[in-house]
């Protein structure tokens, strides 16, 4: 290691734990001024992008294209942007949406979202959906990277440097940035009630604090580490909002532990994967969205018959799935639940790559901007 990096890491045994800490502050940079007094409540203020409400309310369709873990921010950008507009949103890998026919025109809001700015398949997804008269709105982390200079319209992240390949702090921005994007064009368009902006406004501006209450489960994570360590293979599974981030938390084991986690939304697994579940094969299930509790603790139930071990998060004031799995861990509620529910996942991946010794902030194979196809 460079000395200078040492210096970076402060007291940190590694980058992606300095980072995971961070996110409180910097979901705070990203959210703090984009949120306004206004009368009769908050509002969101994007003026920044220079997207003209005109031209939104002329909007057909939107397409959000990302690839890894930008691409499951862009998932939770689709309930968010559909939920608030009412307009039909579908997300795409940039690699597949660039060699496939997606129906663009001069009222498709093509939105990409990248960390670096700098991804090839993001990037030549974007010069595709301009060149057939898309308009481009590029959400970035890094400033005056190649995508957002290419861009129609940008929103930045305020992440501050990602070190760790295995992208944290980059990712709640990018959820952060979905809300607000979602939220002003609601506003915008005058789609949703007054009041029900404030609310989205005034949840952005609280995430930072609960957040910071999710930092506690650090330790609950890493007891369960030692014993996850110990695995070769692990699933993951939720519902609507809980299945995007049951896939980001698969990708953070997969890229720091090399063990093998695969994500499912939980209806799906009678559908050929709990062919795989036997004794002590461990499952991660994300229960936070209240209208599907019933329709996951049966699959919870389903996986334990089978002798799963199950982990659950879920938010607080839900004890009854702490009746049904090994392990209950509880987040903050929070309108914004993939912000928070996500925390101990990327603890758990961390630990359990502690527990592996592995090369946790530059993993085998990967690296941080991938500028090649
Ligand atoms: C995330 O942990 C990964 N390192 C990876 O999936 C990453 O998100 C992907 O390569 C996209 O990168 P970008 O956001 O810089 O475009």
């Amino acid at each position: 290691m460079k000395l200078d990096d040492k210096a970076l890491k402060e007291k940190y045994d590694h980058f992606m734990l300095k980072e995971i800490l961070e996110q409180p502050a910097v979901l705070r940079d990203t959210i703090d001024d984009r949120i306004r007094p206004g009368v009769g409540g908050k509002s969101i203020d994007l003026g920044e992008m220079n997207l003209d409400a005109e031209w939104l309310a002329q909007v057909h369709n939107i397409y959000i294209a990302a690839c890894g873990t930008s691409y499951h921010a862009g998932l939770v950008g689709k309930y968010a942007i559909e939920g608030l507009t009412g307009i039909h949103v579908e997300v795409d890998l940039a690699s597949e949406f660039r060699y496939r026919n997606p129906l663009l025109g001069d009222k498709t809001l093509v939105v990409v979202i990248s960390q670096s700015g700098e991804t090839a398949d993001t990037l030549e997804a974007m010069r595709m959906a301009k060149e057939k008269g898309a308009r481009i709105l590029a959400v970035v982390n890094v400033e005056d990277s190649t995508i957002p200079q290419e861009a129609h319209h940008v929103l930045y992240t305020r992440a501050g440097v990602e070190v760790a390949v295995a992208s944290t702090k980059a990712y709640v921005t990018q959820l952060a940035a979905m809300y607000l994007i979602a939220g002003y064009f609601a506003q915008q368009l005058n789609t949703i009630p007054r009041g029900e902006i404030d609310a989205i406004a005034s949840a952005l501006k609280e995430i930072p604090e609960k957040t910071e209450e999710a930092m506690g489960l650090s330790w609950s994570m890493r007891g369960l580490a030692p014993s996850l360590a110990s695995k070769s293979s692990c699933f993951y599974t939720g519902r609507c909002l809980d299945y995007p981030v049951a896939m980001e938390g698969s990708l953070k084991l997969k890229e720091i532990t090399y063990i093998h986690a695969t994500p499912y939304a939980a209806g799906e697994l009678k559908h050929g994967t709990l062919a795989l579940i036997e004794e002590g094969v461990p499952v991660v299930a994300v229960a936070t969205q209240e209208h599907v509790y019933d329709r996951m603790y049966g699959n919870l139930q389903e996986l334990i018959d089978r002798g799963a071990y199950t982990i659950g998060v879920t938010c607080e004031g839900n004890n009854a799935l702490g009746e049904i799995v090994d392990r209950a861990v509880h987040v903050p509620k929070t309108l914004l639940s993939p912000i928070v529910s996500v925390i101990p996942l990327q603890f758990l991946a961390y630990y359990t790559a502690v527990e592996k010794g592995t090369n946790i902030d530059k993993p085998r194979n990967l690296t941080k901007s991938v500028r090649h196809e």
